[in-house]
């Protein structure tokens, strides 16, 4: 870790100011992995005497955890930081601090852009907030951002659901996509041990957890860094064999898993999803593009044939299975033909949810040195037209439920409608339905309920909920 001052050292706080309860913001931009560092990070706060402060320009330490998966995710970042640079030259108390990815990729040069800042994290660094911040206390200017061997959390981490919740199985990203930014600012894959992932979910049941998600950028690679092979020579610690052993812990209903990796997923996984009651009908797998020679030049390792058979092999052991993807459009050197081929594959497989971007060139990586980089234009056109087609798939698809009675875990309250619970289907649908049924009944937040679903939309569904529920 380094300790750099480009500025005159702040003082020490003065005595009795540690009485005062301090009050943290946190703002995070980005995947689940940076959502499930803030919460532990507010954890780690909240052990600190730290409380929620009302708002960003209340608190008395302010921490983005950044994202730079394309450049406008990076330069919200900065944006951001201006105004509480603002901020802290009238209120040099306030701590400020930017966390994640944006962090990791920038580094000191950070601290020369906006040298009102107390600390630059990266996202290997999380659990180690409360020790950095030491450091800030004592009037230093801190930037950690080496590789680190991610420590096992003891601090509770501050959920913002009481209900779902996302358990970190594996940090860290081996591929070398060439768009890719990630495996530069999230470094080397780290697996946590199975013991650890169990440890930790039963912990959450024991508070009142229903559903969880495992979390990794690559989580099929999980367990290929962690020993083990068994007597028919097959590596043990896969993903399957993992969602095996998590399947056993009391309490929690449902489980989840992203992001997957076309190239890793097995049919063992497969069959392990349909056969495991536990784990939810919702696949998320990235295609990025529906042409072989793209996908060549992205370095991601398969092709369109077998992103099909995948597919294929989940929908005849799961008809109903929901399939969401990433797609990218306008990389260096796409066709209009490739562009297209993409599209096709859109309609073909009739996603339930894609999410589209536009390529955007990132630092540290193959594909932004080429020189076939496609007009912005080129870029906006298609980014346009392949969203009014995700849209119409999604609706499509979502008119399936139509008058079906789905089983829906209850999340909250609507925030639009304090009447109603809001929750989500197996297969990952927003649904919002009345908080008590027919017979008078009353839900809460954790009960399984099966609702009827009378009106469907792109992105969500409404019901109501059967007489003589909970599921469970
Ligand atoms: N690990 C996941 C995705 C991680 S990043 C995977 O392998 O698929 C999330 C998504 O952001 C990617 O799936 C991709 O669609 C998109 N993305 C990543 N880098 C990008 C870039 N340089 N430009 C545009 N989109 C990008
Ligand atoms: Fe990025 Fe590829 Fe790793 Fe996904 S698998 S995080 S796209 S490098
Ligand atoms: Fe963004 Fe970092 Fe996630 S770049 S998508 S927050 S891993």
């Amino acid at each position: 870790m380094t300790a750099t001052s480009l500025r005159p050292l702040t003082p020490p706080s003065e005595p009795g100011l540690d009485q005062i309860r301090r009050s943290y913001w946190i703002t995070t931009f980005g995947c689940q992995m940076n959502k499930a560092d803030s919460e532990r990070m507010a954890g780690i706060l909240e052990s600190m005497g730290y409380d929620e402060a009302t708002g960003e320009f209340d608190a008395d330490l302010v921490l983005y955890n950044t994202c730079t998966i394309r450049d406008n995710a990076e330069q919200k970042v900065y944006s951001y930081l201006g105004r509480q640079a603002q901020r802290k030259r009238d209120n040099p108390n306030l701590t400020l601090v930017v966390a994640g990815c944006v962090a990791q990729q920038e580094g000191e040069s950070l601290l020369r852009r906006v040298p009102e800042l107390d600390l630059v994290m990266g996202p290997q660094h999380a659990n180690r907030l409360e020790t950095l911040l030491q450091q800030v206390d004592s009037g230093q200017q801190v930037v950690a951002t080496e590789e680190h061997h991610i420590l096992e959390d003891i601090t509770t981490a501050r959920r913002d659901s009481a209900i779902c919740g996302w358990v970190n199985v594996i940090y860290g990203c081996n591929e070398r996509c060439t768009y890719c930014v990630v495996p530069s600012v999230r470094g080397q894959e780290q697996s946590r041990l199975p013991e650890a992932i169990c440890l930790e979910m039963e912990g959450l049941a024991a508070q009142g957890f229903k559903e969880i998600t495992l979390l990794g950028q690559n989580i099929d690679a999980y367990g290929r860094d962690l020993p083990g092979i068994t007597q028919e020579g097959r590596r043990q610690n896969t993903l399957t064999d993992l969602l095996h052993h998590v399947h056993d812990v009391e309490g929690i209903e449902r489980l989840r898993f992203a992001t997957s990796h076309p190239r890793y997923f097995t049919e063992r996984l497969i069959d392990a999803c349909a056969d495991l009651p536990k784990v939810c009908e919702h696949f998320h797998i990235p295609f990025q593009s529906g042409d072989n020679e793209l996908l060549k030049s992205m370095a991601r390792g398969y092709t369109v044939e077998r992103y099909r058979r995948i597919i294929d092999r989940i929908r005849h052991r799961m008809p109903d299975a929901s399939i969401s993807a990433d797609v990218i459009v306008g990389f260096p050197g796409e066709t209009d033909a490739q562009y297209r081929r993409t599209l096709d594959l859109i309609d073909e497989i009739a996603f339930d949810q894609v999410n589209t971007a536009a390529y955007s060139p990132r630092p540290n990586t193959p594909a932004a040195t080429w020189d076939n980089q496609l007009p912005e234009a080129v870029k906006v056109e298609r980014l346009k037209e392949i969203n009014a087609l995700v849209e119409r798939n999604a609706r499509e698809r979502n008119a399936r439920y139509l008058g079906r009675t789905e089983e829906v875990l209850a999340e909250g309250i609507n925030s639009k409608d304090a009447q109603q619970l809001m929750g989500r289907t197996r297969t990952n649908r927003l649904t919002f339905f009345s908080a008590t049924s027919a017979d008078g009944h009353h839900y809460q937040p954790g009960d399984l309920v099966n609702v009827r679903i009378d009106a469907v939309r792109s992105f969500s569904l409404s019901g109501t909920p059967l007489p003589s529920n909970p599921v469970r």
